[in-house]
């Protein structure tokens, strides 16, 4: 994968990510959303700013709300009370007290990766071909797809009261009964309408929308405007991979 120059700086910040923990005090009620790229973890994020926050969130304040730990600062993240949602896109990590992993197709997840680089720039006129082979072996921020999935996958058989695993198709097929099996393990107690409420202010129209109306001064706002953050929130494998893709990311991921 080729690294653009000029964009380094956001690389670096993702690269040189911040380990929670080394980084931040970890609570014993915080609650991690933690996933691979490209995943749905900002969806989970609204989901959860909306419910938690009367004023809801929006991408103007998502980050102080809902922390990311590669973008918010740690004085903000410290002076957040209790409890703390927080995003991280880190491998297992045994110290964390509760998590939610989401995870999605890595067939989609390399098309929406390979925008996603596009948007920020973190690529430059590099074909889906070429990003496509760098995703299968790794070659990509956060490494190798396969390795942080089944890192949480196997510890979630190991430890199922600190960690919860959720497909991003199961939570689009029905984000409410997703999202209520994620508060019910976060023992979190909410009605079924502030429930309902949430869901609806994170719907993908709603996020689209908002991502629309703050671009100019939002952290999702980038160089390549055509290419939207929330932009198809479709499977798309089946008509963007080649067969010889397919095969190769099928064989790579036993799908
Ligand atoms: P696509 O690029 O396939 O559209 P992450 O937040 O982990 O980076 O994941 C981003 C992906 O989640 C993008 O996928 C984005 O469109 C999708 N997404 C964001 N908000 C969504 C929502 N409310 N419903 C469904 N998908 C959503």
């Amino acid at each position: 994968m080729k690294i653009i120059p000029n964009i380094k700086l956001i690389v670096k910040r993702i690269l040189n990510y911040k380990v929670p923990g080394k980084y931040l005090t970890i609570r014993p009620d915080d609650i991690y959303l933690v996933s691979y790229p490209k995943s749905g973890n900002t969806w989970l994020r609204f989901l959860f700013g909306n419910l938690l926050y009367n004023d809801g969130v929006s991408f103007l304040d998502i980050n102080s709300k809902v922390p990311d730990i590669y973008m918010t600062s740690k004085k903000e993240i410290d002076g957040l009370s209790s409890p703390r949602v927080i995003k991280s896109h880190e491998p297992y990590d045994a110290r964390l007290p509760k998590v939610v992993y989401i995870y999605r197709d890595p067939r989609d997840v390399v098309i929406s990766y390979y925008y996603w680089c596009q948007k920020f720039s973190v690529i430059k006129e590099e074909s889906f071909d070429s990003f496509f082979q760098s995703f299968i072996k790794g070659d990509v921020p956060f490494g190798l797809w396969s390795d942080h999935v089944n890192g949480w996958l196997s510890a979630a058989k190991k430890f199922p009261e600190k960690i919860l695993t959720i497909t991003y198709e199961e939570l689009k097929e029905d984000t409410y009964e997703g999202f209520k099996k994620i508060l019910d393990f976060c023992n979190f107690d909410y009605n079924e309408k502030d429930i309902m409420n949430a869901v609806n202010a994170s719907s993908f129209a709603e996020m689209k929308k908002n991502e629309k109306e703050t671009e100019a001064n939002s952290f999702f706002n980038s160089t390549n405007k055509n290419i939207s953050f929330v932009r198809s929130g479709k499977s798309e494998w089946k008509s963007k991979l080649t067969e010889t893709q397919l095969r190769i990311i099928n064989d790579k991921f036993n799908l």
